[in-house]
């Protein structure tokens, strides 16, 4: 399906005036897309789905689901991820130095639910130890990458954030969790 939003004739009005009064108007043609478009949008891309966990400066767990995690760089090793300026946890992370990021096999929904559900306390029941690096692990992940923040950026209404992968945990047995289309899917094999 095609949405074709109109609005060219009011982008043209706001970049062809430079009047004073056309300042706000210039702001408001940035809200112009759909919100609700642009989110089926990005949830048309499938992604796994990752757990982000640090902690803060009084030293308490901090954790996130993210699907918004992307290697970046092989040498050296180097990962990003975005975090929402709504959530909770959103100060704790932009000030971390460290995080670590758990790829969530397909028998943790109930996990990656948890993670996204603001005001609980998310450790609770939840089995986790901590690192070598400092940082709270979750047992039985498909894979744990602990990283160093090497890099913060503003990008809209999110910071992402850029870690050096300091150590790496792989478990090969479990098959990942996907998302797409804001649901849980399986994999369903190679073609
Ligand atoms: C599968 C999934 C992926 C998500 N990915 C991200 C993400 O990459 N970045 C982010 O900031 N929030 C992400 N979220 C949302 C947060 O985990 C969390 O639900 C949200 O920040 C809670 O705050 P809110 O409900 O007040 O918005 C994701 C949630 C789900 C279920």
């Amino acid at each position: 399906m095609l949405h074709n939003v109109d609005n060219t004739h009011l982008l043209r009005i706001f970049t062809d005036f430079d009047l004073p009064c056309c300042e706000p108007l210039k702001d408001a043609h940035m809200t112009l897309l759909d919100p609700e478009l642009v989110r089926a949008a990005f949830g048309h891309f499938a992604t796994g789905v990752t757990i982000v966990t640090s902690t803060d400066a009084n030293g308490a767990q901090l954790g996130m689901t993210a699907s918004s995690f992307n290697s970046v760089s092989l040498d050296p090793p180097m990962v990003l991820w975005s975090a929402g300026a709504q959530a909770p946890e959103f100060e704790g992370f932009a000030a971390c130095t460290k995080f670590a990021v758990h790829v969530l096999s397909d028998a943790q929904v109930a996990l990656s639910n948890r993670f996204a559900t603001p005001g609980i306390d998310k450790f609770e029941g939840v089995q986790w130890d901590t690192s070598e690096h400092q940082l709270p692990v979750i047992a039985d992940c498909s894979l744990c990458l602990q990283c160093e923040t090497v890099d913060c950026h503003d990008a809209g209404d999110h910071k992402i954030l850029i870690g050096r992968v300091l150590a790496v945990d792989i478990n090969p047995n479990k098959a990942p969790l996907l998302y797409y289309g804001s649901a849980y899917h399986q994999l369903g094999g190679k073609i």
